[in-house]
């Protein structure tokens, strides 16, 4: 770290002790935040981890709307993001207007259906939601909790909609959002990369279109993909189609492989612009200032409900019947 990032990270440091704060980042941050973070992890590790702060403040490295799940969360909590501008293109791709005018049509035209809300969505829509899921925990929703006579309506993800479908047999009604990272990825550098690398486990992130998809050997979220690289025993080589910081993480924890990222097409590195408002020096005017503040929202109260029983509580164990 140059010298006067350095002593930015010290001034952190400091504040975080003397406001009594603690620092979550998101894999997509850049090393040097991950690096100065109390927590790393994927939308639902930070999530989980959010509800058992203990310190008054959580300096929340990610997007607006990991820092509003976190305030949803633990409402008492003085919750702060480093750039309010920290949005997200799957966000913006789902407006609750429109969802809701949506969710009438069906209505109206007799359909059956739960809605299921990938967590990249503002509390509006939340609100509006049966369900909110991660690429952590998607799988497991739609299996196990979304009844069988419903129909879902799956929002705003068509990637990660139409992967579900697959997994999981269920058919939905898939909105057009997309994220504007692995949207782009670089298929034709993708082949071009497992020609050269014979050897290597392509890992691509749910969010990736269909294209990118079926070119990949590993299909994972974030901390999935931290599972199943931690699994390999010999030294490998990792193509990885995701957020290109996730890359500092696979690094720090297992040097031991080689790690590549997917070029984009328009760029050789396609960073999220979003993650990459949160710099060091913002994080600590943040602190120091004690703002930009989560604000209690009032769509936050149903938010909150819809939240709490998708990510903290699982669905009772299902008994083994006697006798197995
Ligand atoms: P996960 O944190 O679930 O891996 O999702 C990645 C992402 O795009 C977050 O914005
Ligand atoms: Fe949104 Fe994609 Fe950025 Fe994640 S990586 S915050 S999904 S734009």
């Amino acid at each position: 770290m140059p010298a006067v990032l350095d002593d930015v990270a010290a001034e952190i440091l400091d504040l975080k002790k003397s406001r009594g704060a603690t620092i979550l980042a998101h894999y997509y941050q850049e090393g040097e935040v991950q690096e100065l973070a109390d927590i790393t992890g994927d939308s639902l590790k930070l999530a989980r981890e959010a509800t058992k702060v203990e310190t008054p403040v959580i300096v929340f490295c990610g997007v607006l709307f990991m820092a509003e799940t976190a305030k949803m969360l633990n409402p008492a909590k003085k919750v702060l993001l480093p750039d309010l501008r920290a949005g997200c293109s799957l966000v913006d791709s789902c407006p609750p207007d429109k969802l809701f005018r949506y969710q009438e049509m069906l209505r109206e035209n007799g359909r059956k259906f739960q809605t299921v809300t990938y967590i990249n969505s503002s509390a509006k829509v939340k609100a509006l939601s049966d369900w909110v899921v991660t690429s952590g925990n998607a799988e497991d929703v739609v299996r196990n909790r979304v009844p069988a006579d419903c129909e879902i309506l799956f929002v705003p993800d068509q990637h990660l909609g139409r992967y579900l479908q697959q997994t999981t047999g269920r058919q939905m009604i898939l909105w057009n959002g997309s994220c504007m990272v692995h949207e782009i990825f670089s298929v034709h550098d993708l082949l071009k990369q497992k020609r050269q690398h014979p050897g290597a486990i392509v890992m691509a992130h749910p969010e990736c279109p269909a294209n990118v998809l079926e070119n990949t050997d590993v299909i994972a979220g974030t901390e999935a993909m931290i599972q199943f690289v931690g699994k390999q025993t010999s030294p490998t080589t990792f193509i990885v189609a995701t957020e290109p910081n996730m890359l500092w993480q696979l690094q720090n924890r297992f040097p031991q492989h080689t790690y590549l990222p997917v070029p984009g097409i328009t760029c050789s590195c396609n960073k999220c612009p979003h993650m990459a408002l949160n710099t060091l020096e913002k994080i600590r005017d943040c602190l120091r200032d004690g703002t930009p503040e989560i604000h209690w929202q009032p769509e936050f109260d149903k938010a909150r409900e819809v939240l709490t029983r998708s990510l903290l509580n699982p669905p009772p164990a299902v008994k083994a019947p006697a006798g197995d």
